[in-house]
Order: structure tokens, then sequence, then C-alpha cells
């Protein structure tokens, strides 16, 4: 008998946000209705989810980064059936198969001089934790450090370098670490003295609140680490594959660091996968005798689905020139994007590189603007960059999201084979939503209609999913919720 997959997807279809409130994460559900963000989506396709009513929506998150091909890429999807059809001999263990080498070799083809090995496993967390242990065993030193702001995952390795107090509090002790500020060479260079450092672990563009460090600084780090005998550690599981115009992130800064780790986009979007990529010496340092062949390892990590699926994926970034798009489509969102900044009083800045977009909001010099900024700032401080993407979402059915807690910025990470269409949308759209911030009661309305709405009695399956009843957002410009709920967080 075969379980029929469309015949439960129709025959159960609605009851997603009851399900996951009765069963799983209540309050994913509940923050997600009440900001009016609970679709039901059935499709998705290059650039773009559909929703049950037939309504199209542009995906600027692109689930967090992992569709850099777009969603249902045609030659993925085909390769992988074409492994489910050849039934291969998958997780033997007691093997070495060849699609995981060939992937190996793929991705150390396309790494600079000194990255000669790779690790497989399942996420960017577990590629993190991998290069913890790697780093400590390598170095025979205990301290890990990070920058602030960081995000490497939530698993405990992980959680000790992350930036974001939230994610930590209440889960250590941890692995010993330190924080540096981000940028700030003389502090990193006061904990490496210390000689106990194993590694620096950093993302050569944070995702939590898009920021970016000079070239002079990445030069700086390689020369401490270096000095000091600390393994450089790339985290480019969001950065990595093209996302930035270039196939790693650290090649822009002239980096060769002896540790890379990769996920996310590596996936075409379909298995979970993730990577290791070490200098020879930090590997066998590990991997050192017969002994010590499996010290490090996991059920899933070489598994036949995701190396077919990075390997296809490669082939497609190959054929279709997608760093090169990624490149030249970043290019566009920044010249479209320019005279809004200069148009809107309210947006700052507008940074990053290639498709990792960062757009930052200001509280406006203009009295009277301020005035609207501050009334959404009393409710909640970095409500704004909330209440710009609650009517991106309803008004113009664009999917982005704000970039971390407590910070007016909005992220884009937009499928890579985005083209000018997706960026002319975008623009159009953040043009609107700006300009309503400058009018009346504007956006702040406009977030409290989509919150009360969220809570409203009568919601589609509202009594199942424990919605509150008495509803959060009362509607009403100066009496949004207290605290209203956010859909930031993770990077
Ligand atoms: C830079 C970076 N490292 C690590 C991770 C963790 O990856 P995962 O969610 O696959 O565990 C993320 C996730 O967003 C990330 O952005």
């Amino acid at each position: 008998m075969t379980y029929d997959v469309a015949k439960v997807l129709a025959e159960r279809h609605g009851e997603n946000y009851g399900l996951h409130s009765e069963f799983m994460n209540p309050q994913m559900a509940r923050v997600l209705r009440t900001l009016g963000f609970d679709r039901f989506y059935v499709r998705g396709e290059g650039c773009y989810l559909y929703d049950d009513a037939g309504q199209r929506y542009l995906d600027l998150l692109s689930g967090f980064g992992v569709y850099g091909l777009g969603r249902s890429h045609p030659g993925v999807k085909a390769a992988l059936h074409q492994a489910l059809d050849l039934d291969l001999p998958n997780m033997v263990q007691i093997d070495c198969a060849l699609l995981p080498g060939l992937l190996a070799e793929a991705l150390v083809a396309r790494s600079h001089e000194g990255i000669r090995r790779v690790f497989f496993c399942n996420s960017g967390t577990e590629a993190i934790e991998g290069a913890i242990k790697f780093a400590r065993y390598a170095t025979k030193r205990p301290r890990v450090i990070h920058a602030s702001h960081a995000f490497h995952g939530l698993s405990t390795g992980a959680l000790a370098l992350n930036g974001g107090a939230e994610f930590r509090r209440g889960f250590g002790p941890l692995v010993p670490n330190a924080e540096v500020p981000f940028g700030d060479l003389d502090a990193l260079a006061r904990q490496l003295r210390r000689g106990d450092v194993a590694a620096f672990v950093v993302e050569p563009i944070q995702g939590k609140g898009v920021y970016l460090a000079p070239t002079e600084y990445w030069q700086g780090v390689q020369e401490l680490c270096r000095r000091h005998k600390t393994l450089l550690v790339a985290d480019e599981v969001q950065t990595g594959l093209g996302r930035t115009g270039r196939f790693f992130c650290h090649e822009h800064f002239g980096l060769e660091p002896d540790i890379v780790t990769v996920s996310k986009a590596l996936s075409g979007g379909y298995v979970p996968v993730g990577a290791v990529l070490t200098t020879e010496k930090v590997f066998m340092s590990v991997f050192s005798s017969m002994d010590r062949a499996m010290v490090h390892s996991s059920t899933f990590g070489r598994n036949q689905l995701a190396m077919v699926a990075g390997l296809a994926t490669l082939a497609a970034m190959d054929e279709e020139g997608i760093v090169e798009r990624a490149r030249t489509t970043g290019e566009l969102f920044a010249t479209k994007l320019a005279p809004l900044v200069e148009r809107h009083e309210v947006l700052s800045e507008v940074r990053g590189l290639g498709l990792m977009i960062g757009l930052e909001f200001k509280a406006p010099a203009t009295p009277k603007l301020r005035r609207r900024w501050q009334a959404v700032e009393r409710i909640r401080p970095a409500l704004f960059s909330q209440a710009v993407v609650v009517p991106l979402f309803h008004r113009h059915r664009i999917l982005t999201q704000v970039a971390a807690d407590g910070v007016n910025i909005i992220k884009l990470l937009p499928p890579l084979v985005a083209g000018e269409a997706e960026v002319d949308a975008f623009v159009e759209a953040l043009d609107d939503v700006l300009d309503s911030a400058g009018r009346g009661s504007g956006l702040l309305f406009e977030l409290g209609r989509t919150m009360a709405k969220g809570t409203l009695p009568g919601r589609r399956a509202r009594q199942r999913d424990g919605a509150p009843s008495s509803a959060n957002g009362s509607g009403h410009p100066g009496r949004a919720p207290t605290p209203a709920p956010t859909a930031a967080g993770r990077p």
C-alpha cells in the first residue's frame, strides 16, 4: 500500500496551524497568525510561493537562504528522482561510496588551495559543531572566540558562539568562549594573545543585521590568527554557494580560512546537508590513525540523496552562471534602492554584497515624521521594521524578514535566480510602504489592524490552535499590543 501524499494533503487541508499548535510549537503558530502570515502554501517554484487561494508571493527569504537555485529546481529534482529510481545502496556505513567522494572533490575544487578535505553532516549548526571539535583537537586549546551579533546555530556548541543573549539565556554553562566586537582587531588580539584560543569562528557577513567589515579588518584577522596559531573558521553556511556574488564570501576579502562551514544552499532546498571543509593538517590531526577513523561521524552525514542534491546543485550553478547572476542582480538592487534612501528619511542605509541585503531604518529628524516613528517604537523597540514587513506581505505579497530581534533592519535573501522583475517588484512595494509611513497613522494602523484580525474570534481553527481570545492587537494606531510579537530572531 502506498502513502498517497496528494490525497492526504487534500483531505487534511487547512489543519496545518491547528496541528502545529496541538503537537508542535504553539508559540510559532500564534506569532504567525497574529501577524497574518498564516497562509496555506500549496506550491513553490523559482522565486515564488503560491497559496490555496491561487495567490502568488515573491519569496525574498528563500527559506533562510536555502533556495539559492529557487524552489523546485527542475535539474535537482530530476537528479533526485533518478537517484531514487536507481535504488542506490544508501548509508551502507561500512563503505566508502562514490557520491560523497565526488561532492567532496567538487567542493575542494571550488575552495582556496589550502582546503583539501571535507566532512559531511546534516545542517549548519552541525557543521559548526564539527569545526569546534576539529579546531580544539588540532590545536589542543580549549577556547573559541566569536563576534558580537554572531549566529552560528542553536545546538549547544554553536550556541556558545551566539552573539544574542536571548538565545543563550538559561542553556548554560556552554563551551568556554569569549565574544569580541565584530570589526574590532584590538579586542581580538587581546584574546588571541592569551595563547589558549583554538579558533576564531566568524561569518564573513553577519546574518543577524547584515553587518560587514572592511577588507583591512579581514586582513588583520588573518594575520592575527596566523601569528597566534589560532584557526580561522569562516562560517559560510549562509554566505557561501554564491550568495554574495562569489562562490565563498571570504574570497571578497582575500581570506584563506583553515576551516569553512557550508550548508543551506548546498541542498538545493531538498535534503538537509552540511559540510566542514578543512586543511590537510587540521583534518589529519583529528583522523590521525585507523583507531580514530570514526572519532567524529554522523549516521546521515554522507547520505546519497544529500550528496546527489549537492552535486546537482553545483552543476546547475555552473550551468546557469548563478554566482555571476547573484552579483549582477545584487548590483541592480543596490542601484534601484539607492533613490529610496534619498526619498525616505526613515531609510538610512542599504548594504550588503550580492543577494544578501540589509535595509536599516532610523528615527527621522523631521518632527512630524519623528513623532510617527516614536509612536511605533514606544510599543516595542525596533517594531518599525516589523511594521514594514507586514504590509510588504499583505499589500504586495512579498515575503521578507526582520533581520534580528531589537534592530530596525530588514534582510533580503532572494533566490539567486531572481532578476530585474523581482528587483522592480520589491523596490516599488517598499517605496509604497515607506510612503504610507510618512502619512497619517499609516503603518501603525495597518500593523494594529493586521494583528487584531489575526486574533479575532472565528479565525480558521482558532480554537484549536490556542490563540488568545483577548486580542493582542486593538486595531487602534496608538494602542497596538504590548509587547507586539515579531517574527524576528533567525538570521
Ligand atoms: C551563519 C550561520 N551558521 C550556522 C547556522 C545554523 O544552520 P542550521 O539552521 O542549518 O543549523 C545558520 C543558520 O541560519 C547561519 O546563518
